[in-house]
C-alpha cells in the first residue's frame, strides 16, 4: 500500500454513550489522562493482508493473548496531539501530518509497518467529529493518542507479523498540577534517556518505561519532571521525560538542544522555532551544559528556560535541582519571552489568531 492511501472506515457507534450530565461533570475538571471518550479507532494490519479492518467502534478493553509480542519485546509506539473547539462551534487539529509522519519515522526505527498519512489523518478526524461532545470548553482540550502494537503471538524475537493501530482520546486540562508560577526539574545523575544509536528519537513506549525511575526519582526529591543529559559525555542537556527545553538569555536570543537522534523531535519545539525566528529572534539549535547552565543563571545571563511539549504546551522552569545543590533561573517564576511565545502558540493553536503557516487542520 502507498503510504497515501486510504481505507473505508466502518462505523459502530456507541449503543449508550455515556449521558450528558454525567460527561459535563467529568469536564468540570478532567486533569489529564483519566477521562476517556466513548469510542475509539482501530484498524488491523497483518504481512500478508496489508492494512485492513478499519473501524470506529465503542471503547473496550482489547483481548489480548498472553504471549502478543508486545507484552514482551516492547514492540510499541505512539503519538500525542490536542483537537481545540473553536469558536464557531468547529474543531481543530494542530499539524496532525507532523504526527503521522513522525509515527511513520517511530514505526521505520521500531521495525514496524508504516501507516499511510492520510489513514492516521482520517482516523483522528473521525475520533474527533464523532465524540465531538468531549471536547472540553476554555483552556482544555481533547488528547488524542494514536498507538499501535506488535500483536502477533510469538515468544520469538523478530518484528511481528500483526499489529494493532488504535487512536482513543481523553478529554484534558493542564497537565501539571502544581499551582506554582514555574515548574521544578530534577538533573538525573544516574540515567540517561537514550543514546546515540538508540530509539531517543522515536516515540516509543519503551523510552518511557526507562524514564520512569528517574522520573521517580525527580518526584523523590520534589521536583515536576525529570531533565536528562546526554548519555555520551553526561553533561549536555538534552530534554525532559515528556518535553522539549528552550533557554532565553539575557541579549535576547534563545537556545534549544539540537537533534541528534537522542531527542525527540517536538513538534512543540520545531513550531516554537519557525515562531520565534518571525519575530526576528536569534535562536540557535546548540548544545548546553548543565555548567554553563548553573552559571549563567547565576551570572543573570540566563533569563528564562521552558519545557514545551503538546501536553505541557509551553511551561516555565524555575527551579533546577541536582544532586550538589539547586539554583533558580530568574525570578523562579515564568518570563516575558515565554509568555510571548505561549501566547502566540496558543493563539495560533485555538483558532484565535491568524495562522500565517496554515498549521490548522480542520476537522469540522
Ligand atoms: N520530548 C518528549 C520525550 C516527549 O514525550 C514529547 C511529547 O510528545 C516532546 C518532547 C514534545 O513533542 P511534541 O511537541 O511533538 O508534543
Ligand atoms: C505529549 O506531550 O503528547 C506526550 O506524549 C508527553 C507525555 C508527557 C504525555
Amino acid at each position: 500500500m502507498s503510504k497515501t492511501q486510504s481505507l473505508q472506515f466502518a462505523r459502530h457507534l456507541h449503543p449508550a454513550p455515556l449521558p450528558a450530565d454525567q460527561r459535563a461533570a467529568l469536564l468540570k475538571n478532567p486533569g489529564f489522562g483519566r477521562v476517556f471518550t466513548d469510542h475509539m479507532v482501530t484498524v488491523r494490519y497483518h504481512e500478508s493482508q496489508g492494512w485492513h479492518d478499519a473501524k470506529i467502534e465503542p471503547r473496550a478493553p482489547i483481548p489480548m493473548d498472553p504471549a502478543a509480542a508486545v507484552l514482551h519485546y516492547a514492540q510499541e509506539i505512539f503519538e500525542g496531539l490536542k483537537a481545540y473547539r473553536t469558536a464557531d462551534g468547529g474543531a481543530t487539529l494542530f499539524r496532525p501530518e507532523e504526527n503521522a509522519r513522525r509515527f511513520q519515522q517511530s514505526a521505520e526505527r521500531l521495525a514496524m509497518p508504516v501507516l499511510p498519512e492520510s489513514v492516521f489523518l482520517e482516523a483522528c478526524d473521525l475520533l474527533v467529529s464523532t465524540d465531538r461532545a468531549w471536547i472540553p470548553d476554555g483552556d482544555g482540550s481533547l488528547y488524542l493518542r494514536p498507538f499501535m502494537f506488535a500483536n502477533e503471538i510469538f515468544l520469538g524475537v523478530k518484528p511481528s507479523s500483526d499489529y494493532l493501530f488504535l487512536v482513543i482520546a481523553s478529554s484534558v486540562g493542564a497537565y501539571f498540577k502544581t499551582s506554582a508560577p514555574a515548574v521544578s526539574v530534577w538533573v538525573s545523575p544516574d540515567y540517561t534517556r537514550a543514546a546515540p544509536g538508540g530509539t531517543g528519537a522515536a516515540k516509543c513506549g519503551g523510552n518511557y518505561a526507562a524514564s520512569l525511575l528517574a522520573q521517580a526519582e525527580a518526584t523523590k526529591h520534589g521536583c515536576d519532571q525529570v531533565v536528562f543529559l546526554d548519555a555520551v559525555e553526561r553533561r549536555w542537556v538534552e530534554e525532559l521525560g515528556g518535553m522539549n527545553i528552550f533557554f532565553v538569555f539575557d541579549d535576547g536570543s534563545m537556545v534549544t538542544p539540537p537533534l541528534g537522534g537522542t531527542i525527540l523531535p517536538g513538534i512543540t519545539r520545531s513550531s516554537l522555532l519557525t515562531l520565534a525566528r518571525d519575530k526576528g529572534i536569534a535562536v540557535r539549535e546548540e548544545r548546553y551544559s548543565i555548567q554553563q547552565w548553573k552559571a549563567d543563571a547565576a551570572s543573570g545571563r540566563l533569563r528564562e528556560a521552558f519545557a514545551c511539549g503538546t501536553a505541557a504546551v509551553v511551561t516555565p522552569i524555575g527551579t533546577v535541582r541536582a544532586p550538589d545543590g539547586e539554583f533558580t533561573i530568574g525570578n523562579g517564576g515564568s518570563g516575558a519571552r515565554t509568555e510571548e511565545l505561549k501566547s502566540i502558540l496558543v493563539g495560533i493553536q485555538r483558532g484565535k489568531d491568524a495562522d500565517p503557516h496554515n498549521w490548522i487542520h480542520k476537522v469540522f
